[in-house]
């Protein structure tokens, strides 16, 4: 895949960095393609980044990580546009008690389509002529409550946890000039009974 190896080198890497003074928000976007985390750290590496107001105290660990942190990012943030949520998201066990902590991802910005199918309907992944589709990544399940929320109640759009990457879509699609499947529990089995999930995918169209 030479021409997907070409986008990761051209790729340039976004840094956010949000410290963790209450359950501040960190914002990821792409304004083209899909986001890719590349790696993250919760806990503190530096005496400077969010020191203002602390005490020599609070930053004197500078090796402190939680480990982990790249995964949940990455269960809630590859393959979207945007991505937003709380330090506290992250946060599973507190990593250095009384150090300030920060959360700092680096990611890119894939040249990827993006395609949300809501559960029971067809997914069309399509590329030109003399082209055929690979998938960078898919996932089956719930990561917002916005997504396919429409006349749902709250009850089946309330868990965001519901992160199930899935290769099934690659399988079914890689290599061909289109492809259709269905976003559906008889495809991809049922990551969280109750909640109405939906098909992500991010996919690429390729020189044959
Ligand atoms: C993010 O990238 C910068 C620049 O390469 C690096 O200094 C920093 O350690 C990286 N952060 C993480 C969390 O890997």
């Amino acid at each position: 895949y030479t021409l997907f190896n070409l986008f990761f080198t051209v790729a340039v890497t976004e840094k956010a960095t949000t410290c963790d003074d209450s359950d501040n928000i960190q914002h990821l976007s792409c304004d083209n393609g899909v986001i890719s985390v590349q790696s993250a750290l919760y806990g503190r590496a530096d005496r400077q980044i969010c020191s203002e107001g602390k005490s020599p105290q609070q930053l004197a660990n500078t090796q402190c990580s939680q480990d982990g942190a790249v995964d949940i990012i990455k269960n809630r943030c590859d393959g979207k546009r945007v991505c937003e949520f709380n330090t506290g998201d992250v946060r599973s066990s507190d990593p250095c008690v009384g150090i300030a902590k920060y959360l700092e991802t680096n990611y890119t910005c894939l040249p990827a389509n993006r395609l949300v199918t809501c559960e029971h309907s067809n997914s069309h992944l399509y590329c030109d002529y003399g082209q055929v589709i690979f998938v960078y990544g898919a996932d089956y399940g719930r990561r917002d409550r916005t997504t396919c929320s429409y006349r749902r109640p709250a009850s089946q759009t309330e868990n965001v946890y519901c992160s199930n990457p899935t290769n099934i879509v690659a399988q079914t699609c890689n290599g061909k000039n289109s492809c259709t499947i269905r976003a559906h529990n008889s495809v991809f089995g049922d990551p969280c009974t109750g909640t109405f999930k939906y098909l992500e995918v991010a996919y690429t169209c390729e020189c044959e």
